[in-house]
């Protein structure tokens, strides 16, 4: 079936219209994996039940006749906080995969992080890109093809590593297993091709009481972040953090950013959505790093309350992919745009006219 027209992209008014008519594009295999979470889904359905519960507080007779969604981040200029999350496999859902995402990323001016299991190596994808690409990693049980690798990726032109933190052993995906979804023959992780097939094109999940993954390190602890930081030239992120004591230790450490993120319900169950855990790590790390946050953002509203709450910018997840399911490169950027009109509505409609006015003072 063709994908939607930038004609038809245009009447699509939301972010969740979107996850509906990505379906007719994806296998049931491909949407059980990229909609569903762990365990019970309960942090899942959590990360969207948190942000609305949030009431807003606006205020009234503000001139807002200019509103600057512009944030300064490690010295550099976004034109809107709202960046693309990193997500693995992008050929589930379009046949050009990631090169796809990253011509969409260039129409909506947006920044994607790219995954270390893109389907595309991080070459061509930074060679596609208008601007630099973060690059998200799973420290490998291979030390020395975790260093090669991040150094491909900074020599292709990434401008931050950004290491996950939150998927030391696998967590149970029910509604994956059920669906049968395997990686689909023709879809390998790109980046780790040089590992061999068993690697590269493993199963995605590996089967009976095996929790561990061939793909992600367990062993990983505090001290692979200290000598990932004292090799690495560029800005430094953890994504994953939800305790205020591993924001601490993620300063101590050197990183220059912090990640809210529960993995979009994706990890561990029953954790608190990430919103509900961003005020304490806000208030923690006080100012002296950016706090960013995913999980659950499906409006500009969520953007403006993520803000409010101490995160300086997001990241949105299944969105864009369910955008690039139905309409390619056109369609991520139709929801990158539609996420920045609403947020700028908002802070229209609550009385603010710049990010850094956006405070709890506004949320009631
Ligand atoms: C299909 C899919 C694949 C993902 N793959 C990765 C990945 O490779 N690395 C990573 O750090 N996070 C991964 N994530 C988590 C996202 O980066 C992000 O934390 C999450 O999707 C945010 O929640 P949201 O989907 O509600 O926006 C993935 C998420 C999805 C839905």
């Amino acid at each position: 079936m063709a994908r939607l027209t930038v004609e038809e992209l245009a009447s699509v008014l939301s972010l969740d219209e979107f996850e509906s008519l990505a379906q007719q594009y994806m296998t049931p295999a491909a949407y059980a994996y990229v909609a569903g979470g762990a365990g019970s889904e309960l942090t899942v359905a959590e990360n969207r039940a948190a942000f609305n519960r949030i009431r807003l507080n606006p205020r009234v007779l503000v001139d807002v006749t200019s509103i600057d969604t512009t944030l300064n981040l490690f010295g550099g200029k976004y034109e809107y906080p709202i960046l693309l999350a990193p997500a693995g496999y992008h050929k589930l859902v379009h046949p050009d995969g990631e090169i796809e995402t990253v011509k969409g990323a260039n129409l909506a001016e947006a920044t994607l992080v790219a995954s270390i299991f893109s389907t595309v190596g991080i070459e061509q994808m930074s060679a596609a890109s208008t601007r630099p690409l973060w690059f998200q990693i799973y420290i490998q049980t291979d030390r020395g093809f975790t260093k090669a690798l991040v150094e491909r990726a900074l020599a292709s032109g990434c401008e931050a590593i950004c290491v996950t933190v939150d998927v030391p052993v696998n967590g149970p995906r029910d509604r994956e297993l059920r669906a049968g979804f395997k990686l689909p023959r023709g879809v390998e992780r790109a980046n780790l091709s040089s590992l061999g097939t068993a690697i590269s094109a493993a199963s995605h999940r590996p089967a009976g009481r095996n929790i561990y993954a061939a793909t992600h390190g367990a062993d990983v602890t505090w001290k692979d972040i200290d000598w990932l930081r004292a090799n690495l030239p560029v800005k430094l992120l953890l994504k994953g953090i939800l305790h205020p004591e591993d924001a601490e230790l993620a300063m101590k450490a050197g990183c220059d950013a912090i990640i809210v993120s529960n993995h979009g319900g994706r990890s561990l169950d029953t954790v608190p959505a990430s919103i509900d855990a961003l005020p304490a790590i806000a208030a923690r790390v006080a100012g002296r790093v950016p706090v960013l946050l995913d999980g659950g953002i499906r409006r500009g509203i969520d953007v403006f309350k993520a803000i409010a709450r101490g995160a300086v910018a997001v990241l949105v997840g299944r969105p864009y992919l369910y955008a690039l399911a139905a309409g390619g490169a056109s369609g991520v950027a139709r929801a990158v745009e539609i996420l920045r009109t609403e947020l700028e509505m908002t802070m229209g409609l609550a009385g603010c006219t710049a990010l850094d006015q956006i405070t709890e003072r506004y949320l009631l």
